[in-house]
Parts: C-alpha cells; sequence; structure tokens
C-alpha cells in the first residue's frame, strides 16, 4: 500500500522538442543541467528570474514563492522559474531562449585527490584535485565539489586553470575563499586536506568566452578571478588577439591574488592589455599608487575616455558589483547582449552561479 505513495521519475517535455527526466526532489533546471540542456540560469536560488518558462502541462511543488521576482501578468499565463519547481507529475515547458551552442561536454562525477594546497591570500586558498581520467570543460565553467562522508552537501567553484590543461594532466584547480559559515570554504582553507578524497562534479556554466574580434572588458571582484583567469590563459592558447582591460576590485592589497599570473598573461597577450587593480579599503597611508574606490567608478572612468561602444564585458563576482556594474554598462550604451556574467552567492556560498546575460 505504501508503494502508491512511492516518488516517481517525472517526464519533462521541452518546447515539444527535447525530453528529459527529474528524478525526485529534483528541480527542472537540476534535471535539465544533468543532461547537458543548456536551460537560461542564472542565480539559482529564485532571485533573478532568468530561468522562468511557461508551464503548458502539468504540475509543479514550487519551492520558494516565485510571486516576488514573477509579474502578475507572467503567473496568470503560467510562468514558472525552473531553479525553484520540482515536477509533481509529467510536465511540459515552453522555454524561449534555450541555447544550442556553446560547450556542450559530458557532466561526470569523479572521486579525486587533494594534490595541492597553496595560501593565495590570508583567506583564500588554491586547491590543486587530481583526477582518475580527464575532465573536458570550456575555460570559465564550474564543478560542484564535496568531501564524500563530510561534506555532502555540493559547492560550485570555478576551474581557476586554462581548460586545455585539464585535458591533458588530469589535474584540475580551483580558488576557494573562506566565507563566514562556509562549511566546505572553510574546510579547504586547512593544509591537512592534502590527500583527502573530493567529489568533483561538473563541467556546468554558461560562462566562456565568445568568439569576436571585439575589445573585452574583464571585470573580477573578490573571490571572482578564477574563471576570468582561466578563460584568457586559454584565450592566449587560442592566439585570441584581441584588446583587453582587466579591472580587478578588491577591498585592500592583501586582497588582491595571482598578480605574477595575471602579469604573466599581460605579457603573452598579442594586443593591448591593461590591468588595472582597484582597491576600495586600502588604508590611505599604505603608499598604495594604484587606483582605489568601487570597481564601478574605475569602470564609469575607463568607458568615458576609452569606450568603443562595441565591447564585450566578461566579469565575475558577488551580485551586488555585477548589477551595479550592469547599470554603469547601460549608461554607456553597452546592452546586455555584450556582457557575459558569472554571479557569486559569497554569502552563503551555496550556489555560484553561471550565465551569460
Ligand atoms: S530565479 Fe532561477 S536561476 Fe535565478
Amino acid at each position: 500500500m505504501f508503494s502508491m505513495f512511492k516518488k516517481k521519475d517525472r517526464e519533462v517535455s521541452i518546447n515539444d522538442t527535447q525530453q528529459l527526466i527529474a528524478t525526485p526532489g529534483e528541480t527542472i533546471l537540476q534535471a535539465g543541467t544533468r543532461q547537458g540542456i543548456r536551460m537560461p540560469h542564472n542565480c539559482r536560488v529564485g532571485g533573478c528570474g532568468e530561468c522562468k518558462c511557461k508551464l503548458v502541462s502539468g504540475k509543479v511543488k514550487e519551492l520558494t514563492e516565485s510571486a516576488y521576482i514573477l509579474s502578475a501578468d507572467e503567473l496568470d499565463q503560467g510562468y514558472i522559474l525552473t531553479c525553484q519547481s520540482v515536477p509533481k507529475t509529467d510536465i511540459s515547458i515552453e522555454i524561449e531562449r534555450l541555447e544550442n551552442n556553446g560547450p556542450n561536454y559530458e557532466v561526470k562525477k569523479l572521486i579525486g585527490k587533494v594534490t595541492r594546497h597553496q595560501q593565495l591570500t590570508h583567506d583564500t586558498v588554491e586547491i590543486q584535485v587530481s583526477l582518475p581520467e580527464p575532465l573536458s570543460y570550456e575555460s570559465g565553467q564550474y564543478a560542484q565539489l564535496s568531501i564524500p562522508g563530510v561534506i555532502e552537501q555540493s559547492r560550485a567553484y570555478s576551474f581557476a586553470a586554462a581548460a586545455s590543461d585539464a585535458h591533458n594532466n588530469q589535474t584540475v584547480s580551483f580558488f576557494i575563499r573562506a566565507v563566514p559559515g562556509g562549511e566546505m570554504s572553510n574546510h579547504m582553507q586547512q593544509a591537512s586536506v592534502i590527500g583527502s578524497t573530493i567529489e568533483v562534479e561538473g563541467p556546468y556554466g554558461d560562462f566562456y568566452l565568445r568568439d569576436s574580434d571585439d575589445p573585452m572588458l574583464c571585470i573580477a571582484g573578490g573571490s571572482g578571478l578564477a574563471p576570468l583567469k582561466s578563460l584568457l590563459e586559454e584565450a592566449i592558447k587560442n592566439n585570441v588577439s584581441r584588446p583587453v582591460t582587466f579591472l580587478f576590485g578588491a577591498r585592500t592589497q592583501e586582497d588582491l591574488y595571482c598578480i605574477e599570473e595575471i602579469s604573466q598573461i599581460a605579457k603573452d597577450w598579442v594586443n593591448e592589455f591593461h590591468f588595472i587593480p582597484v582597491l576600495s579599503n586600502e588604508p590611505i597611508d599604505s603608499g598604495w599608487n594604484g587606483l582605489r574606490g568601487f570597481v564601478t567608478e574605475a569602470i564609469e572612468n575607463h568607458l568615458s575616455i576609452n569606450s568603443s561602444g562595441n565591447e564585450k564585458v566578461y566579469m565575475c563576482g558577488p551580485p551586488p558589483m555585477i548589477d551595479a556594474v550592469e547599470d554603469t554598462l547601460q549608461t554607456f550604451s553597452i546592452r546586455s547582449t555584450q556582457i557575459y556574467y558569472d554571479k557569486f552567492l559569497d554569502k552563503r556560498h551555496t550556489n555560484k552561479t553561471n550565465t551569460a546575460a
């Protein structure tokens, strides 16, 4: 008798052209990502509306109230958020912007070993993980990390090295910044993690370099350096020759890291490459001669002198920074189609998010 209540897999039909299976408790977005379907999304926590789709038939359980992010009109039309909707029956949905291009590597779940642990700043480490087989990814993408038997709830971190390095060496690396209350991020600060097993699931994410000859404006905030470093290192290997301006926003000099690596990228880049660190909380008397203030102010100054209007913007960092930068970019007529971003939900460090705008 209890078997009648057993939870079942549910079929999800997308645009009447693709089918996927959602396992019990899985959101539509999780199921789609797992099965390699490139569904639009961003925050994954019901806060941005990027993943909205129209529920054509069937029923879903909503994990959070979507009313505050969807308009009354959209709710009337049956719109839902794929990141917050668990199918209760077989369902059919319509997604307007289903991407068919971009990286489509097989998502793997691999048990690796931490082989290196390096302190980058007072609160950020780099860990290197050796994998039992190569894990293909596009530079800019991310993986979900968990520690079997210790920290089962996975956390998302961007691959920090150029993708072609991982293909050859079966090693992947990640920058992990300690965040208050972050179980994984604090655990990984300890050098004793060397030798321990770690589960790497991926690749995921829509943050990657698009083909173009237009100038690039790269913006990293806080722990958002990894995907940009990876993307730029890979671009060098692929002989990309676009002018680049790279702004790195941090609080103080103590929070800057990988400066040597970025200098090397600048040296190897075959076109102009301007690297501009910007510090928001550097003590006045520290002797810092670089830019001070928020990265948004620096962008404003930069664009008011240098903007061609056709820049492609790649940015990674916490949502307030990304949102503020987007507003600034709009005042310089840089459209959302020119902007690709990777938002880090640093506060809880649960779901780091990736997408192109
Ligand atoms: S609301 Fe679903 S990804 Fe942001």
